[in-house]
């Protein structure tokens, strides 16, 4: 399986992720997930990354296209993978053809996981992520058996430096702006399979098996 998931900040793409990954046995490739790595080990990529993430402006294409194209290379991409908040312009997804194209590869879908704007701020300023292992729970939706604590490996929860809500609006209009036109790009490509996120997470996953006919 050859997947690309998108959909408005907050909407679950990183959370159906998990899913889809496990379920097809696919690496998960999520460029937000790869700008906090590096971050955190202080890379100069980091560093770059972290000015424009602050502010929910999107990392400059020629920076993010290089990552992506680097990544799809290795090895576990061979028999299918799951690209997540790439690509988000329009130059993004030209180029990402053009490499899919030269590099023999086809799309088999992409999802769309849609959600109504007025309930997204609340799932961002709710989320928690794991230090330890990366798993993403909320603080009303999909809250930890424990307050504050990750219940695979006993880790702290965090918040990330974007979820404030000031952030989490700017980040909205952004998709907007940027993003958005992607929907149109795909769907004339007859690939776009669109999902009710406004769910719960299960139901979620079950819509998105059926749209893959999995
Ligand atoms: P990125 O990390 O991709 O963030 P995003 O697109 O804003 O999306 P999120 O990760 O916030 O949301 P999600 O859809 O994964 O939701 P989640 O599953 O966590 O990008 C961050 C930044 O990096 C960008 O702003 C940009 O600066 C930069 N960047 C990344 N890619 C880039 C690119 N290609 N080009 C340029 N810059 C780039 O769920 C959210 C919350 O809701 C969680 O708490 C979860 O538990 C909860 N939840 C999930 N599903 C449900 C449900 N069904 N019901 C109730 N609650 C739910
Ligand atoms: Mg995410
Ligand atoms: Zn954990």
């Amino acid at each position: 399986m050859k997947l690309l998931i998108m959909g408005r900040p907050g909407a679950g793409k990183g959370t159906q992720a998990v899913n889809i990954k496990e379920y097809f046995n696919i690496p998960h490739i999520s460029t937000g997930d790869m700008f906090r790595a590096a971050i955190k080990n202080q890379t100069k990529l980091g560093m770059l990354a972290k000015s424009y993430m602050d502010q929910g402006a999107l990392v400059p294409d020629e920076v993010t296209i290089g990552i992506v194209e680097e990544r799809l290379l290795e090895a576990d991409c061979k028999d299918g993978f799951l690209l997540d908040g790439f690509p988000r312009t329009i130059a993004q997804a030209e180029a990402l053809d053009k490499f899919l194209n030269e590099n023999g590869i086809k799309l088999d879908a992409v999802l769309d996981v849609n959600v109504p704007v007025e309930i997204l701020v609340r799932r961002m300023v709710g989320r928690r992520v794991c230090k330890g292992c990366g798993a993403t729970y909320h603080v009303e939706f999909n809250a930890p058996k424990v307050e504050g604590v990750c219940d695979n490996c006993n880790t702290q929860l965090i918040q990330r430096a974007d979820d404030t809500e000031a952030t989490a609006v700017n980040r909205l209009q952004v998709y907007d702006n940027q993003t958005a036109p992607l929907l149109e790009f795909y769907s004339k490509q007859n690939i776009l399979k669109t999902v009710n996120g406004d769910q719960s997470l299960s139901k979620v996953f079950e819509d998105i098996k059926v749209v893959l006919g999995a």
